[in-house]
């Protein structure tokens, strides 16, 4: 029996098939590579020693999806493939909806006519919108997210809790993440964005290799601690790890389980910074810029139901994920192309 790793290609969903493979489970990867590299397959192997089965195919192409199902014994999905950018999704928020809502109802109909009926979806902290207090439960309320990329979370996150009210024999883990940064130990696989970096670590790195110039700091007028955005940063390893746990989770019992995945620890973009240079000696220079549209001052994740439901809390520290980028980087200067 496999797992489905939709966006398996990608920057978490990568890391998760390692893990998978890791402890021995078989892997189907679908990935349409409108943002990823087949050479994450090949690097997926070099890592574990196994090879995924992959399909090149959209996940909103209901019968390409059936095709596979057909020949693949599947036994659960992990959904991360999903258009992720907040600042592209406010200048195309049709292409967003379509694609993220679609996609994940094309799966769980596909899903449910196979009898596959647990389910691993990739959420987000931005759920929590701009209103409920850090560190944020689960238990608080959806918020009104700032962007059509928050907005499609939360309504993929009601679809599927609709789903469950529909068939409860469904199992559905909901996995809200904080702010991945880092990359594998063996520097083989890390995040690769296309075009100018929005998030602040690859921005960091692609500096430290010389690809940008300095970095833009926006805002240093917040009310925190040095005046930079604090956000709960967590090594995409334990990332990784969480959905393996969430996974196993999905076979004790059906329901809809919704987990936290951060550190519980705010640390500000000056303190990343900071921590980059001190662990890696590269410095990276920087400049004040105006505060960005839509950022919140600071938000961090209460991280006790992972911990209590999964037993699952984060391991490594911001020096390892400052430590981790670089390796990566370092070695990949230009990502995945030109290799
Ligand atoms: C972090 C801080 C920026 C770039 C976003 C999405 C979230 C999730 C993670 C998908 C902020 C500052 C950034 C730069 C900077 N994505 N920054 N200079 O905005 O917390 O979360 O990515 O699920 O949904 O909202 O992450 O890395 O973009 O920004 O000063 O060049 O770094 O202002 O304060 P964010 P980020």
């Amino acid at each position: 029996m496999s797992i489905l790793v939709t966006g398996g290609c990608g920057y978490i969903g990568s890391h998760t098939v390692v893990e998978l493979l890791n402890l021995g489970k078989e892997v189907v990867i679908v990935d349409d590579l409108s943002n990823a590299s087949a050479k994450v397959v090949d690097r997926i192997e070099e890592i574990t020693g196994k090879r995924p089965s992959f399909y090149q195919q959209d996940v909103v192409d209901k019968d390409g999806l059936r095709s596979i199902f057909k020949k693949e014994q599947i036994e659960a999905s992990i959904h991360f493939a999903a258009f992720k950018a907040v600042g592209e999704s406010v200048q195309k928020p049709g292409a967003y909806y379509e694609n993220n809502i679609m996609s994940i109802l094309s799966l769980v109909e596909v899903m449910a006519e196979f009898d596959v009926k647990k389910i691993v979806f990739s959420s987000s902290a931005t759920v929590y919108g701009s209103l409920n207090p850090s560190p944020y439960k689960e238990d608080m309320p959806v918020g009104v997210p700032t962007s059509p990329y928050g907005q499609t979370k939360v309504m993929c996150e009601q679809i599927l809790r609709d789903i469950y009210i529909s068939d409860n024999n469904w199992s559905i883990s909901l996995l809200r993440y904080f702010n991945p940064i880092g990359a594998h130990e063996s520097g083989l696989i890390g995040e690769d964005p296309s075009g100018i970096p929005n998030n602040l670590m690859p921005f960091i790195a692609q500096v430290a290799v010389g690809k940008r110039e300095f970095l833009n700091i926006f805002g240093d007028d917040y009310e925190t601690q040095d005046g930079t955005c604090v956000r709960d940063y967590i090594h995409v390893v334990d990332l990784a790890k969480g959905h393996v746990k969430a996974l196993d989770k999905l076979n004790q019992a059906p329901d809809v389980y919704t987990y936290n995945l951060g550190s519980g620890q705010g640390t500000s973009v000056l303190e990343l910074v900071h921590t980059f240079v001190a662990v890696t000696g590269v410095d990276i220079p920087y400049k004040m810029a105006p505060r960005r549209a839509g950022d919140l001052a600071s938000f961090y994740a209460n991280a006790d139901k992972a911990l209590a439901d999964l037993n699952w809390k984060t391991e490594k520290s911001i020096e390892d994920m400052c430590r981790d980028t670089w390796n990566w980087q370092s070695k990949n200067p230009n990502g995945y192309e030109n290799q």
